[in-house]
């Protein structure tokens, strides 16, 4: 049986890290043989990629093409094989991570991504997205106290503000795959609700 493709999403600093590993856990408990992987990158191409992607300045369609890039690698290696494989995939980040800062946080024309998200992965959604949402202020206080911040990390408040508005705009145009979560909660909280939504796939 093929296995379910799940992503984790959040405007840098909303949290997602944190509760990465606990998703993994929850399901291989539950019998599943979990590949944890992100983006950019999840392979050797997509790692210097992303090394690329998160250090040097480029136009902004350049970036959203690396984006894809980077995605089409790690569909071809990495995804598409474990969902055939029977295994579920848990992926820090996809295209809903494009929309969100190349079209949201940076402004590139939304049907252009349309268009990038039709011709590289027409058939292929996650069947779970966990949206990590915490207001800016938040974000921004636990980035400032963590290591040096990439070159997205070192937006500033507008940039973010947009991106966490099309992440909420891509939550409402499907809200089948999408579960919102107020990463203000406590820690056992998060969990309680993501487990919940695990559940349900399983
Ligand atoms: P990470 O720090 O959560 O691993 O994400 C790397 C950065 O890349 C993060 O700031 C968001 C950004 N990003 C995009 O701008 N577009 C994309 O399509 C993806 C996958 C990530």
């Amino acid at each position: 049986m093929r296995g379910k493709f799940l992503t984790v999403e959040g405007i840098d600093g909303a949290g997602k890290s944190t509760h990465i590993g606990f998703v993994t856990q929850f399901l291989q408990a539950r019998g599943k043989t979990v590949v944890s992987s992100r983006e950019p990158g999840g392979t050797p191409l997509g790692e210097k990629l992303r090394e690329l992607l998160l250090h040097e300045k480029m136009h902004l369609e350049t970036e959203a093409l690396l984006m894809f890039a980077s995605r089409r690698e790690h569909m071809a290696q990495v995804i598409e094989p474990a969902l055939a494989a029977g295994s579920w995939v848990l992926s820090d980040r996809f295209t809903d991570a494009s929309f969100a800062y190349q079209s949201g946080g940076r402004g590139m024309d939304r049907s252009k991504m349309e268009a990038l998200e039709a011709w590289v992965h027409p058939q292929l959604q996650p069947d779970l997205t966990l949206l990590f949402d915490v207001p800016l202020e938040v974000a921004r206080e636990r980035l400032d106290a963590t290591r040096t911040l990439d070159k997205f990390e070192r937006e500033q408040g507008e940039f973010f503000a947009r991106c966490r508005a099309e992440y909420l705009r891509r939550a409402e145009q499907f809200p089948q795959r999408f579960v919102v979560i107020d990463s203000t909660r406590s820690i056992a909280q998060t969990q309680q609700t993501i487990g919940e939504a695990l559940e349900k796939l399983l």
